[in-house]
């Protein structure tokens, strides 16, 4: 990369709700210019954002172009591949690759896929490092909820001792809903899927999967644990029932699925009523324990379209404050 005023150049990889979301606020993002975007069919090269967007939503293909996604990371000159494909925690394909040549070809990756991270966090960072590239991946914990970089910019003076979290907005949705309406959990999850936060298999929101992804994340990101999925002891919110629930209410408590990034746990914990922890809805909330600072909670929205694609853009912004 050149000067900081200089055009960063971007590649969309993936172009689902989070590709999409990328799009529409690099449209008014000084010096940023997208070169090209892939989805499962194929890649627009050059692309008017406006129009593919509206190919997208309109059902009609976007391609312009033979090549495929692992063609443009490889062959196109350019400065960051924003890797937005969706996570699959078995192997973490087809992300991986894309990660993995996008660092060899030393070009900067940002990512909102866990999949790629969860598998091989400790190859991939090494393999930005021997290239001299950044691999960001704010959006993979949280969506836009500042965490990642929080921790390792602004507290950057202090010891992090632990972090515990509320990480996924569709268990968070359900188990606010049941408690405080009483309603079923079988007509909150499908609330929460027509609401599109959910994953495509709800099963890794509510067995707690997604959570575990991001406790491996920032195990590997801040405590140096090597660790992957098969590491973390993880209880799902599929077993809670009605009682369970507005018992804990009635003792001041809130259910929640909580995050122990120390520990390598994700299970439903009581936490109490006042406690900022207690988010409701599709909140997402981290508490991050520190030696010098005590203990910091943030909040915020932890999936969505846009919501996610801001803190694409943050770290894609980072690395154009860094180029300087
Ligand atoms: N399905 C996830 C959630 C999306 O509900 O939080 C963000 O990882």
């Amino acid at each position: 990369m050149r000067n900081s005023q200089s055009t960063l150049t971007l590649s969309i990889i993936g172009f689902g709700a989070v590709g999409q979301g990328v799009a529409t606020i690099v449209q008014n993002a000084p010096h940023i210019k997208v070169v090209a975007i892939a989805d499962s069919k194929g890649v627009a090269l050059m692309p008017d954002l406006n129009d593919v967007l509206a190919r997208k939503r309109g059902g009609q293909p976007i391609a312009n172009s033979n090549l495929t996604a692992l063609d443009v990371i490889r062959t196109i000159d350019h400065d960051v591949v924003v890797e937005v494909t969706p996570t699959n925690i078995h192997g973490g394909e087809p992300g991986l690759t894309h990660v993995r040549e996008a660092l060899k070809n030393k070009r900067n990756v940002v990512t909102s896929n866990k999949g790629p991270l969860v598998a091989a966090f400790d190859e991939l960072t090494q393999l930005a490092y021997t290239n001299g590239v950044a691999l960001r991946y704010e959006a993979t914990v949280g969506g836009a909820m500042p965490i990642v970089n929080l921790i390792r910019d602004t507290l950057a003076g202090a010891r992090v001792l632990d972090i515990r979290g509320v990480l996924n907005g569709t268990c968070n949705y359900i188990l606010t809903r049941m408690a405080e309406e009483a309603l079923d959990y079988d007509q909150v999850l499908s609330e929460a899927q027509d609401m599109g936060i959910a994953e495509a298999d709800p099963t890794y929101d509510v067995a707690g999967i997604d959570t575990a992804c991001k406790v491996v994340i920032l195990a590997n990101a801040f405590f140096g644990r090597h660790a992957t999925f098969a590491d973390v002891d993880v209880t799902g919110i599929d077993r809670i029932t009605q009682d369970a629930l507005q018992l804990a209410r009635q003792r001041g408590f809130a259910v929640k699925l909580v995050g122990d990034v120390q520990e390598l746990t994700v299970s439903p914990k009581l936490i109490p009523i006042a406690h900022p922890l207690n988010v409701s809805g599709t909140l997402n909330a981290a508490s991050i324990l520190t030696d010098t600072a005590g203990e910091i909670t943030v909040a915020g929205k932890g999936a969505g379209s846009i919501e996610t694609a801001s803190a694409i853009l943050s770290d894609v912004l980072s690395l154009k404050r860094d180029r300087s």
